[in-house]
Formats: C-alpha cells, sequence, structure tokens
C-alpha cells in the first residue's frame, strides 16, 4: 500500500492546517500528471500576494515533466536536487523584477516574490500537491536556457507534484523524509518583544 507520511509541526499554539501540515517532500510521483486545477489555483495565490507599492515583481517560467523546458531547469540544479526534483509533475522557476523597465532598483522584488512563492505553496499543499522550494540550482544556466533579462533575478525553483511513495524510494531518502522537523524556540527569533 502506498505510504504517504503526515509530517504535521508539533506547534506550540494551534495554527491553521494547511500552515502546519505543509512540508518540503523528496518523494513526488513520477508517473501522475501534475493536477492542473490545483496547479492553476496555486497559481492565483501567488497572483493575490501583497507586495511594495502592488509592483508584482514576480515571474514565473512553469515546465511540466516530459518538455525540453523542464528537462532545461533540471540541468540547472545542483546534483543532489537533480536526484529528486526531477519526479515532480512541474518545477516553477520564481523570478524577481529586481530592476523596473526604467532601471530604477526594486528594493523589494526579492521579498515580494517570496511571498508569493509562499502563497503559491501553501494553496498548493492545501489542494493536494506536495511542493519543495529549491535555492540549490544555478542562476546563470537559467538565465541562459531561457533569455532571461538582467531585470530579472532567479530566486528559487519550486518542485510541485503528486506526493510519491515513501516506501518506493530509496533507503537514505526514506531516512531523511522521516526525520523530525524542528524549528528553534519563538523566543529565539524574536530580537524584541516588548
Ligand atoms: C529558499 C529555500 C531554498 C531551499 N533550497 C533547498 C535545496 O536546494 N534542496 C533541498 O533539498 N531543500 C531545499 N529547501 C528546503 C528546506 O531545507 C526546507 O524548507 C526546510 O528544511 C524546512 O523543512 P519543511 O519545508 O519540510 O518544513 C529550501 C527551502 C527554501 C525556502
Amino acid at each position: 500500500m502506498s505510504h504517504v507520511l503526515d509530517r504535521t509541526a508539533q506547534t506550540d499554539v494551534p495554527i491553521l492546517d494547511v500552515l502546519a501540515e505543509r512540508w518540503s517532500t523528496r518523494v513526488f510521483d513520477a508517473e501522475t500528471p501534475i493536477d492542473e486545477e490545483a496547479l492553476r489555483a496555486a497559481l492565483e495565490a501567488a497572483r493575490w500576494s501583497p507586495s511594495a507599492s502592488n509592483t508584482q515583481p514576480w515571474r514565473f517560467v512553469l515546465a511540466r515533466r516530459g518538455t525540453e523546458a523542464h528537462e532545461k531547469i533540471v540541468a540547472s540544479l545542483i546534483g543532489f536536487n537533480q536526484g529528486w526534483a526531477p519526479a515532480a509533475g512541474a518545477l516553477l522557476v520564481v523570478l524577481a523584477e529586481t530592476v523596473d523597465d526604467e532601471g530604477n532598483a526594486r528594493p523589494w522584488a526579492t521579498y515580494d516574490a517570496g511571498q508569493a512563492a509562499a502563497f503559491f505553496t501553501v494553496e498548493a499543499h492545501a489542494r493536494g500537491l506536495a511542493t519543495h522550494t529549491m535555492g540549490g540550482f544555478s542562476p546563470d544556466d537559467l538565465r541562459t536556457a531561457f533569455s532571461i533579462d538582467e531585470r530579472f533575478t532567479p530566486v528559487t525553483v519550486i518542485a510541485v507534484g503528486a506526493f510519491g511513495d515513501l516506501d518506493a524510494a530509496d533507503e537514505a531518502v526514506r531516512a531523511r523524509e522521516s526525520a523530525p522537523r524542528e524549528r528553534r524556540p519563538l523566543a529565539e527569533s524574536l530580537l524584541l518583544d516588548a
């Protein structure tokens, strides 16, 4: 029987179910095509995230498994990520418009793109899709592969798709998937709580 892990965070106070339940798997189902309706909703959630002066400086390059674009994104990933991420139904490059079309810096562009990415992952999870964000890729490779303008900075690549069968994964991956999910105590992040 297929075995999908429940990795719900052990939070100190209750939070929204979707936030506690989202986690970053490395076991995707390599056969099932991406749920297009769920993917569309996740992109819509990203579209509706807030941004500085509503500049919406995020851009996306979306490639479904089996396409040439998908192969190009896979080729840009660092070795470890190349091991598990290609199985995901789609790869989403999140870019930030760090310089506007008049040459002015957009100081919050990366922040805003990150927030759009967060909205994407939360909506995706709520709709049954797994996501895993990656910083381990070559922005230069992506620039070349997709002729990306200098004004846009590739920030992350998100693997998104159906959860895979943990029992079918190899030992090393299974061990990583079962390791406890941890966070430092909130008090260590609250530099001041006056
Ligand atoms: C910006 C960013 C970059 C990340 N880069 C990688 C990566 O290159 N490879 C990887 O396996 N995981 C990567 N992760 C996943 C994190 O390791 C993961 O989110 C973290 O350990 C917390 O686990 P959780 O998402 O399951 O709560 C990245 C996450 C973020 C947000």
